[in-house]
């Protein structure tokens, strides 16, 4: 592990800083000199170093030296065999990946609760997927992980499907059994594909749900930005290998920018070296401040700040840094305690949504922070809480009916509608709540008096509703 104390990026841009080099390249502010408000307002040192590859600084879309080095130290301390820094967020990781592995026409199992940026990627590819719906709380209104039978039914059914895809763990931390559906995909010569948008920390902590790539998957996307540290955007796509580098490289610059940030890139190589290093004992501490918020949530009843307690056939385990927090059980929406937390507690939460929030723990909290939540939540529910109306609305996720392809839908020739008058059309447009960002609706896929009625409800309790070209989600595109 010693080479992991090491940041070539990081000592590479040291180095340019000291040499004082004078630039004749781009960016134009050249080291915050041409915009001295943004300087005063980044800091000179962030500046200093918003540069442009060079021959010393090495090149993101070919990278032969410090970048190459940052990038097989990744690889190393995810138990890959290669990474590759992306700069455009872990959506660009995930579409590189699926695009990696399959092309227009190719077959792609898949839960249907994935993030916009898998069906993107099938928009963009032409690719064909094949949806299993995940198991489903009806109580707690939150699509769950994908049982082993039900996946191992896809394969079986769809002997000629080039991949599968996993979701490790979803956003509200529930965990599949992967090792077993990578094995069995294997076995019928399918590769399998991770989205770990949310589980960076699965490759560092103790006690943690099994990583992809321990689990032998073929590529996982990790969102570093998300829970190990980096700034924002900055994630990294893992391979053990299966698919040449130089063909996830070729996918990968078919949309990615030629002006790889370095500011993103080193906070890669710096988080990195942080987590190989500390790791253990960052995330011993996340998961105890978790643990603990949990069951002093879970004790005064009312909330159900839920974990392990869900294991069942759909959930194989749960990431327990996660604080899923059901909140219908005390008469309120998530999204209406996200607000108030906001509004009047000033608390920032990753997202509410019809029935949970969900709040983050992470390397940077300490248990100051977690007793402002939990006595928040605690005041929420006094001041504001009402009766369970946890049976009241359905569930959290839409079964699909999928009628035709994401491309053939989002090319096709369209109708402009209102929503209140699509129903039983084809939609040739997403439609979304941000966060999480999974579709309600994909191109594609039949629009339903449940799914208008979703959007409806989502709207009015203050989600963020979007996807469509319609700014306000009252009309949209469907299959003329
Ligand atoms: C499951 C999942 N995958 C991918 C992404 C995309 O990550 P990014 O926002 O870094 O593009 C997200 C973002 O929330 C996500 O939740």
């Amino acid at each position: 592990m010693s080479e992991q104390n090491y940041a070539p990026l990081l000592e590479a841009l040291k180095k340019f800083k000291s040499n004082r080099i004078v630039p004749f390249d781009v960016p134009g502010h050249k080291q915050g000199r041409g915009n001295l408000e943004l300087s005063d307002f980044l800091g000179k040192q962030c500046l200093a170093v918003d540069v442009n590859s060079s021959k010393p600084l090495d090149n993101l879309c070919h990278p032969t030296s410090v970048i190459k080095e940052a990038q097989q130290l990744a690889a190393e301390a995810f138990n890959a065999k290669s990474s590759f820094f992306m700069v455009n967020g872990t959506s660009a990781a995930v579409s590189a990946m699926i695009m990696s592995a399959v092309k227009a026409g190719d077959k792609i199992i898949m839960p249907r609760n994935v993030h916009r940026s898998a069906i993107n990627a099938l928009v963009i590819s032409g690719a064909i997927p094949v949806y299993v719906n995940p198991g489903i709380d009806k109580h707690l209104g939150i699509p769950l992980g994908m049982s082993f039978d039900d996946l191992k039914n896809a394969i079986d059914n769809n002997p000629d499907a080039k991949a599968v895809f996993l979701n490790n763990p979803t956003y509200y931390g529930v965990c599949s059994d992967i090792a077993s559906i990578i094995e069995y995909a294997h076995s019928r010569n399918m590769l399998a594909l991770c989205d770990e948008a949310h589980g960076t920390h699965l490759y560092f902590g103790e006690n943690m749900p099994l990583p992809a790539m321990a689990a032998g998957a073929d590529m996982s996307a990790v969102s570093l930005h998300k829970t190990g540290g980096s700034l924002t955007q900055s994630s990294i796509l893992l391979s053990s290998g299966t698919l040449s580098d130089g063909h996830i490289r070729k996918i990968i610059n078919l949309t990615g920018t030629t002006s790889g940030s370095y500011l993103l890139m080193v906070s890669l190589d710096i988080s990195r070296k942080n987590l190989a290093v500390n790791g253990k004992s960052i995330f011993r501490k996340v998961l105890s401040l978790a643990d603990y918020a949990r069951e002093e949530i879970n004790d005064w009843g009312g909330y159900h700040a839920f974990a392990d307690d869900i294991r069942g056939r759909y959930v194989y385990d749960f990431d327990r840094t996660k604080l899923s927090v059901h909140t219908r059980s005390i008469g309120l929406a998530g999204i209406e305690v996200y607000d108030i937390l906001r509004d009047e507690y000033d608390i920032q939460v990753e997202f509410g949504d019809l029935a949970n929030i969900l709040a983050i723990i992470s390397m940077g909290d300490s248990a100051l922070e977690i007793e402002r939540l939990v006595s928040a939540l605690q005041e929420v529910k006094r001041i504001y809480g009402k009766k369970d109306i946890s049976d009241l609305f359905d569930h959290e996720y839409v079964s699909p009916v999928v009628a035709a392809t994401p491309q053939n839908a989002f090319y096709a020739e369209k109708k402009y509608l209102p929503l209140e008058k699509s129903k039983d059309y084809i939609s040739a447009e997403f439609v979304m709540c941000y966060p999480p960002g999974i579709p309600v609706l994909a191109p594609g896929e039949k629009i339903t008096s449940e799914i208008i009625e979703y959007i409806k409800y989502a709207k009015e309790k203050g989600c963020l509703v979007l996807g469509t070209e319609d700014m306000a989600v009252e009309n949209i595109n469907v299959i003329a």
